[in-house]
């Protein structure tokens, strides 16, 4: 870590962003490329803005190979957003949106939609307390859906879907806010991806949209202005003033994943220190992770000690030792180590030894 006073950040979100991107940012902060002025304070209709905005997407498109026919949409309000303009964008008449319950940030995808339209849970993982994923074969989709809508990384309960959802012609959209750009995927699989910037895209504030164009016939008019995939697309991001600064961010963490051998490589370096943490849980005596194997994220990792009083121990001394933000979801208590791309690898050694350490006292 180059300051002094820096830290490891396991936040589930807004979580680390790559140390080379933030010096970049703070080189250029008081005059963006020599401008006089300050990337913020750059007008959105300015060259040297939409010129940030299309290097951004470009990069995108080529970090994730997504073909022509798709828009990308650069949006605000989270992805807790995107839970009302998904079924107000797509929604038809007589046929449900379709989700998979997998977890915490299905369940409020599938509450937002209520509010809207008709639903149909076409599977849950209740049965299984969260435990594992959804397969495909364990349940059908038909055909008389609007969409299907799934949540491959669910950020709080740590598990990730090992396949994409057989979905046949119905549409399927995808809420990649914990897992994007953490591992290869055929956008050509999906009909819409979404994900809130603030784990591995950027700061918060910035909303991705991924949209395959013949869904854009989809969005009436009623839809608000804003949430409207069809406005948004014609106004090339820009129905107003869209957040500049996360954008520019944006754009640096991409240049950083080209520079460093892009989704194959950082999917590399993901599944090392996934590796490295579960390997240290499941050879302790302490810590436990309830997650079935094949359904385990290399995101987001809760693990626990058998007693609440331990769990809080264990998050105050690690925070003193550096190690910040491991406390779980307040629905769900114990530790989650968030680990996206930007945690180094040498951050993970941390925790781990920090566990070692901390188990040798317990035990
Ligand atoms: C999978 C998933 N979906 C949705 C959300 C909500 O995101 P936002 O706060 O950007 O609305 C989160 C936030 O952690 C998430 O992890």
């Amino acid at each position: 870590m180059a300051g002094a006073n820096r830290t490891y950040n396991f936040c589930s979100g807004p979580a680390m962003l790559p140390e080379e991107v933030l010096l970049k940012a703070q080189s250029e902060l008081l005059s963006y490329q020599g401008c006089g002025m300050s990337v913020m304070s750059l007008s959105h209709r300015s060259d040297a803005f939409l010129s940030i905005l299309s290097q951004a997407e470009n990069r995108l498109r080529s970090l994730l190979n997504i073909p022509d026919h798709y828009h990308v949409l650069f949006t605000q309000g989270g992805a807790s957003a995107q839970f009302a303009s998904i079924p107000l964008n797509l929604m038809q008449p007589g046929k449900p949106g379709g989700y998979l319950d997998s977890g915490y940030w299905a369940q409020k995808a599938i509450a937002e939609a209520e509010r809207y339209g008709p639903v149909k849970v076409v599977a849950s993982a209740a049965e299984s307390n969260y435990s594992r994923a959804l397969l495909n074969g364990e349940y059908s989709v038909g055909a008389k859906l609007s969409y299907l809508h799934y949540t491959p990384n669910e950020t709080i309960d740590g598990v990730a879907f090992p396949d994409v959802p057989q979905s046949g012609q119905v549409p399927l959209v995808a809420d990649m806010s914990s897992c994007i750009l953490s591992a290869p995927l055929n956008v050509a699989d999906f009909g819409v991806i979404y994900a809130g910037a603030q784990k591995n895209i950027g700061p918060a504030g910035l909303t991705l949209v991924i949209i395959r164009d013949d869904l854009l016939e989809r969005c009436g008019d009623r839809v608000p202005r804003l949430m409207n995939y069809a406005t948004l697309a014609s106004q090339n991001s820009m129905a107003n003033t869209p957040p500049t600064f996360a954008i520019y961010m944006a754009n640096l963490v991409f240049e950083w994943l080209l520079e460093n051998g892009g989704i194959p490589q950082i999917e590399k370096q993901n599944q090392r220190k996934a590796e490295l943490l579960y390997n240290a849980i499941d050879s302790s005596s302490l810590f436990t992770n309830a997650v079935e194997q094949g359904s385990r994220s290399a995101m987001n990792v809760p693990f626990s000690c058998a007693s609440a009083e331990l769990n809080e121990r264990f998050v105050r001394q690690a925070e003193q030792a550096g190690l910040m933000n491991l406390k779980g979801h307040r629905s769900r208590g114990g530790m989650r180590a968030s680990i996206y791309n930007a945690m180094p690898y040498s951050g993970v050694e941390a925790l781990v030894n920090f566990m070692q350490k901390f188990e040798s006292q317990y035990v």
